[in-house]
């Protein structure tokens, strides 16, 4: 999704704004430019990768201290230099970058083009620009109220005039917009981490609210008018962690910091008897004990994170549990309400349907609690509980530390409530505390053996399908892994519980056929190698995550990837790991860009 940022203090802003833009390019974009007002709005803009308009400002600079820039991920337009941000009223006077949809533009263009308004893009927020324009009457506040006043949809905006240099006025409803606080400078941006290296100090723009940007700092407002008193937000991340690290891509890095992700989900949490302690879930006892029905909601990875925690609760809890795609809840007319919890998952707090979800599960009576990664987050924000992941920043578009996190947070949350309603005696919740102490060596263990699952990559590479099985939550780890793969490397591939194989897929499984069996759960073992047998009986290729000591899998399968013997019920957190290095060395192979793969964006900000 399009990311922002906006510079007001004594810097050239063209360099700072580039580097912002730099490190939102992991949203997804296709086209990026900059705007700076020094006496007149000089706007440089580029489609393709950032380098390109890096090349542009390089042959013709941009000179002033007041700035603002944007990543383009195309809804309305082409990707293209025309409809890349920033955009200009047709006096050049103002100046706006939009994150977002303007869902009326249709009717706000035509009543525009009848005042005699002539367009040079084909994008909505041009749209904007003749609208603050017109609207001007000497007060840059106001006129951007009387625009949004028109528009429907979501939007970050962030406008700049000519008219009133040294001030950046910016609004936001529903797309994510933060001011950094730096001495004698202010920041503008889409995330934490665009800025974090230069200031650890930040504001929240709420829904609903506008604020004025100067070098002084920011003043926050209602769009609809009043004053609004925002804290300021100390961000302790380490920027480091925001960087690669010394890994090829991002989500190489992010792969091999699990170890200490688990440690840190967990650090403080947990006692050795299975208590859990979770800091901002302030549900009472009595409210863990009575709630009659947990929904999940959530989209893509933070979804198959939630189809474990679905078997997680299933079976530590015996409470009904539903885990739905957000997209689809939002207009279910799901049966919500009081006396039930909903746990919206998301690594970004930002995923708009998920959001929409978890508003309406709210307003049909059910405690909302949010699990995600980033502080400050809107979902955080919204929600009535919190449980941080606390994996740190995700820049990789395929999501890898953040879901483990997921996990291990759904396996605390499950303790901390199974522990109340008494379904989890002592002997169990000091078990699951044991598996779970055991998995950052495990986890650390795991990523020694990525020899073997190169050959796995390579004996796959040129397939054209690939298929994922597995029962319960080896089910639920399979989904996962089939959108790794398929996500980066652009193979075709597709998860099933292992009984369904036989109801049709079956059907395309011929000779070398790779299938991928996930095989931790015990109980369920026989039944999964039937599903094996059928695949092998069709010449298919059967590659097994299974146990260290599993001695009977070589009968089944051609080859292996070894886990640690865990606990059944803790099997899927390292059963991924293998998952995520395999689709990550086919990405490789195949030569496509892991970080930023075609199509995708890392926080889905639009329905
Ligand atoms: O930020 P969220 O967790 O809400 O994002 C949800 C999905 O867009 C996200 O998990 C997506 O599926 C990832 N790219 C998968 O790797």
């Amino acid at each position: 999704m399009c990311g922002i940022m906006g510079y007001v203090g004594p810097q050239q802003a063209a360099p700072i704004l580039l580097d912002g833009l730099r490190r939102l390019e992991y949203r997804g974009y296709d086209s990026a430019g900059v705007a700076v007002t020094n006496g007149k709005i000089d706007v440089r803009k580029a489609e393709g990768k950032i380098d390109r308009l890096a090349d542009l400002l390089e042959s013709e600079p941009l000179a002033g201290t007041i700035g603002i820039g944007h990543t383009r991920w195309a809804t309305h337009g082409e990707p293209s230099d025309l409809n890349a941000h920033p955009h200009t009223d047709p006096t050049g006077e103002f100046v706006v970058v939009h994150n977002g949809i303007i869902e009326n533009f249709q009717s706000l263009r035509e009543e525009l083009a009848g005042e005699g308004h002539v367009f040079t893009s084909e994008t909505d927020t041009e749209i904007l620009a003749h609208l603050v324009a017109r609207e001007y009457r000497g007060d840059l506040e106001s006129a951007v109220r009387s625009a949004v006043a028109k528009a429907e949809g979501a939007y970050a905006l962030v406008v700049m005039t000519k008219r009133e240099p040294g001030k950046i006025v910016a609004v936001r409803r529903i797309s994510p917009l933060v001011v950094g606080l730096g001495e004698g400078e202010t920041f503008l941006a889409s995330d934490i981490p665009a800025v974090l290296h230069r200031t650890r100090r930040f504001l929240i723009v709420e829904d609903g609210e506008m604020v004025i940007v100067t070098e002084a700092g920011a003043r926050i407002e209602e769009i609809a008018g009043g004053a609004v008193d925002r804290e300021v937000l100390y961000i302790d991340w380490d920027a480091e962690q925001a960087e690669k690290g010394g890994f090829e891509h991002y989500m190489l890095k992010e792969i091999h910091e699990q170890p200490a992700v688990v440690t840190e989900t967990l650090g403080g949490r947990l006692d050795e008897d299975g208590t859990a302690w979770l800091e901002d879930v302030h549900f009472d006892d009595d409210f863990a004990r009575n709630f009659s029905r947990l929904w999940i909601t959530a989209c893509g990875t933070a979804y198959h994170a939630g189809l474990v925690g679905k078997e997680i609760f299933r079976r530590l809890l015996r409470i009904p549990t539903n885990v739905e795609y957000a997209h689809e809840m939002r207009y279910a007319d799901p049966l919500v309400s009081s006396n039930h919890l909903t746990v919206a998952i998301s690594q970004s707090g930002e995923t708009a349907d998920t959001l929409a979800a978890a508003r309406l599960t709210k307003e049909r009576g059910s405690r909302l609690l949010a699990l995600t990664n980033v502080v400050g987050s809107t979902l955080a924000r919204e929600a009535d509980d919190i449980l941080y992941t606390r994996a740190g920043p995700e820049i990789s578009v395929a999501s890898t530390k953040a879901y483990l996190a997921m996990l291990i947070a759904q396996y605390l949350l499950a303790l901390r409530i199974g522990r109340v309603r008494g379904v989890v005696d002592e002997e169990l919740a000091a078990r699951v505390a044991h598996g779970l102490s055991l998995l950052p060596a495990h986890v650390e263990e795991l990523l020694h053996h990525d020899d073997e699952v190169l050959a796995a990559a390579e004996s796959i590479v040129d397939a054209d399908d690939v298929y994922f099985i597995g029962r319960g939550l080896d089910y639920a780890v399979a989904m996962e892994g089939s959108l790794k793969l398929k996500e980066i490397s652009y193979l075709h591939s597709e998860a099933m519980p292992a009984g369904e194989l036989k109801h049709g897929t079956l059907a395309l499984v011929t000779k070398d056929t790779p299938v991928i069996v996930v095989l931790t759960q015990q109980a369920l073992y026989d039944k999964t190698v039937s599903a094996v047998q059928e695949v092998k009986a069709r010449g298919g290729r059967v590659l097994a995550v299974a146990y260290e000591d599993d001695e009977q899998i070589h009968k089944f399968a051609h080859r292996v990837l070894r886990i640690p013997r865990a606990d059944d019920l803790l099997g899927p957190v390292a059963a991924v790991i293998p998952l995520q290095l395999l689709a990550y060395h086919v990405a490789r192979l195949r030569g496509h860009d892991i970080d930023q793969p075609r199509n995708l964006a890392k926080s889905v900000t639009v329905e």
